[in-house]
């Protein structure tokens, strides 16, 4: 359950929602509906109750009280998160009996860090590591695209530490486990680049790649699209097909995301990044963009990175689409002939079979 004073933050409810189901609550809603829904029992069970709030007024925290009083279960943690946690605003409240006073504008990889065990104790998961595993790298994938979105910026060395979780988690529990997990993330982009790059540790490992090698490409896996960030999410998020000026619009996401990393990146990302993010749309018959490369002008890490996102889109659910079987996946991109490596397309389907096995 979350309390805001005004209507709750997307990018909040977007990180939350990587950890558990999140309902969110107007402690403000001044209608008799938001009455009416804080006296209904929550959806679910409710695992805690967090509140993203500026108590410099005490309108705020009378009100906060209020709603803790009805609505938080006995024994339920409460979070208090501040949007100006000053020693004012933190004696006030401290005065509400949190488990924990957090800065609102924690990034979503650290705050996801300091709740997974509230989230743990209320799961009940059977495979609890491989889950907070996804969460935490789902987390620095949410974190870069709100930095993205919101200041134009981004920090890539958090991806570093995401890529050996990934690692960590995908050879304890396999590639295919990491593909099941990550399928629940609702995020549909976020999903996307999760997916590609379980796929692309998965190929690496099976290929033998030493693991520095192996975590660079993963790491521009989890890259790869972060250019969809400064789409527009009417066309990101599209259930049906996209008109030519829209398409357009959308293949922009290449070098969009390529200046984003080359202007806007404080960790300053590795050259090969770079180029597997503008170029991972190329096609070898020179049918692809946004350079029109062709042929040898395209890189073996290049046309790896290709092939496991073509594949990881086919099986991934999408609003519009259920998941396509592997080997139907496989199929259709030996159809695509010319345009892939088939070689290493062969290899992919050699490894997946070998790794889902
Ligand atoms: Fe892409
Ligand atoms: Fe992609």
């Amino acid at each position: 359950m979350l309390f805001t004073e005004g209507g709750a933050r997307p990018d909040l409810v977007e990180t939350l929602s990587l950890i558990l189901p999140v309902t969110p609550h107007n402690l403000f809603g001044c209608s008799e509906t938001d009455d009416a829904a804080l006296a209904r029992p929550a959806p679910v069970q409710v695992a805690a109750v967090v509140a993203e709030v500026g108590l410099a007024d005490i309108e705020v925290a009378r009100a906060l009280r209020r709603a803790l009083a009805r609505h938080r279960p006995p024994g339920s943690p409460f979070v208090c998160l501040l949007q100006d946690p000053d020693p004012e605003e933190t004696r006030r409240a401290q005065a509400l009996g949190p488990d924990m006073i957090l800065d609102a504008s924690l990034a979503p990889e650290h705050l996801i860090d300091v709740l997974l065990p509230i989230a743990r104790s209320a799961s009940g998961d059977e495979n609890v590591p491989l889950r907070e595993a996804v969460s935490r790298v789902a987390g620095t994938v949410a974190g870069l695209f709100q930095s993205a979105r919101r200041d134009g910026r981004v920090d890539t060395r958090s991806v570093k530490h995401a890529t050996g979780i990934m690692r960590d988690a995908i050879e304890a529990d396999g590639m295919e486990a990491w593909l099941r997990v990550v399928q629940l993330v609702d995020e549909g982009t976020y999903r996307h680049c999760l997916i590609v790059a379980g796929i692309m540790t998965g190929f690496t490992m099976a290929l033998g790649l030493e693991r520095q090698e192996a975590e660079l490409l993963s790491r521009a896996a989890l890259l790869h699209d972060v250019g969809k960030a400064c789409i527009p999410p009417e066309i990101l998020g599209k259930p049906d097909g996209l008109t030519p000026e829209e398409l357009q619009i959308m293949q922009r996401h290449v070098v969009l995301g390529h200046e984003l990393l080359v202007a806007g990146d404080t960790g300053e990302v590795e050259p090969l990044v770079l180029t597997l993010v503008r170029s991972h749309h190329e096609y070898l018959d020179g049918s692809g963009y946004p350079d029109g490369l062709s042929g040898d002008e395209i890189p073996d890490a290049v046309r790896i990175m290709t092939l496991c996102d073509i594949f990881g889109a086919l099986i991934e659910r999408r609003p519009y689409k259920p998941p396509m079987p592997p080997a139907e996946a496989f199929a259709l991109m030996e159809w695509m002939g010319g345009r892939l490596d088939r070689d290493l397309l062969r290899a992919l389907r050699a490894s997946y079979q070998m790794l889902a096995d």
